[in-house]
């Protein structure tokens, strides 16, 4: 069961700040309908309890910006369309294919099958591209390290860091709707990728405990989770955080703890990827 939030004209705001907004909202999907932006949230089945409520009110409808209109939709027709205009994505060595295409592949490229269903990381968007980018480095050598994905969505980034060799890889996502999404792509290439439905505000994984972390998540929660950050880093371990719009950089920057140190900074359109690197300072 879904609802649809449909934005008259405001498609060139999807990757924008509307468009972080409406994520922010809770949405699963945005899709592009012509000049409309439409943001699709899944709705819980609606329970006795909520006899007679109307279900756009269930879905997300004090948090969406204002311009905009309810509409109920069949979320197979948008999964089905949003399929149709997906293509193989390259990004460096790893290749992310849509199940339903055929992936072309050079000498060394390793290639990723992926049924996104409703939950966000197909490879496609910048910030997703940005933080496959920073895990495919070939100057990053990720055999034998321990990654944690934070907000992990279809799975897409802790089964890379699988693929190119980690000794662990565990995705964590607050959003239960994610967790058979992502345990089914990783059936599909075989991945030992582990996945949690888990609050990284709430559950914070053990000091020290992991080499590499990547979060794809916005500015805001960046600086919330800086000193978890820090404190779930091994020394010499490395974050890379993205999800972060432009102008907003500087404000994850300003939360740097001492332990934390700015290694590099990436931009792809309107967003930035950050790769910070713990130091041997105590982080907390
Ligand atoms: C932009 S998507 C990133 C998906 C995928 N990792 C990628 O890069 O394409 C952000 C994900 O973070 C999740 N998320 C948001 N807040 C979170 C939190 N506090 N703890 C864990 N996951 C969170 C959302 O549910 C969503 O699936």
């Amino acid at each position: 069961m879904a609802r649809a939030y449909r934005l008259p004209g405001r498609v060139a705001e999807a990757e924008g700040a509307l468009g972080a907004a409406l994520w922010d909202a809770g949405c699963d999907a945005l899709l592009e309908d012509g000049d409309d932006l439409v943001a699709v949230f899944a709705v819980p089945a609606l329970g006795s309890a909520h006899a007679g409520v109307p279900d756009h009110t269930l879905a997300a409808s004090s948090a969406v910006p204002p311009g905009g209109e309810w509409e109920a939709v069949d979320e197979r027709d948008h999964v089905a369309a949003y399929f149709e205009g997906l293509d193989a994505v390259a990004v460096g060595r790893v290749v992310v294919a849509p199940t339903h295409r055929q992936a072309l592949l050079t000498a060394g490229q390793t290639v990723l099958w992926l049924d996104p269903g409703m939950a966000f990381g197909t490879g496609h968007h910048e910030t997703t591209r940005l933080a496959l980018a920073a895990l495919a480095d070939p100057h990053l050598d990720l055999r034998g390290k321990r990654v944690l994905d934070v907000g992990s969505g279809s799975g897409l980034l802790a089964i890379v860091a699988d693929r190119l060799g980690a000794a662990e890889a565990l995705g964590v996502d607050v959003d239960p709707i994610t967790l058979p999404i992502a345990r089914a792509n990783a059936d599909l290439n075989r991945s030992r990728a582990r996945f949690e439905v888990s609050d990284f505000a709430a559950t914070a994984p053990p000091p020290g405990s992991v080499d590499v972390l990547v979060a794809n998540l916005f500015a805001e929660l960046h600086v919330a989770f800086m000193d978890a950050y820090a404190r779930a880093l091994a020394p010499g371990g490395l974050a890379f955080l993205t999800g972060i719009l432009a102008g907003k950089e500087g404000s994850v920057e300003a939360a740097l703890p001492a332990a934390l140190r700015l290694v590099r900074r990436e931009r792809e359109g309107e967003w930035w990827l950050l790769s910070l690197e713990r130091t041997g300072d105590d982080a907390s």
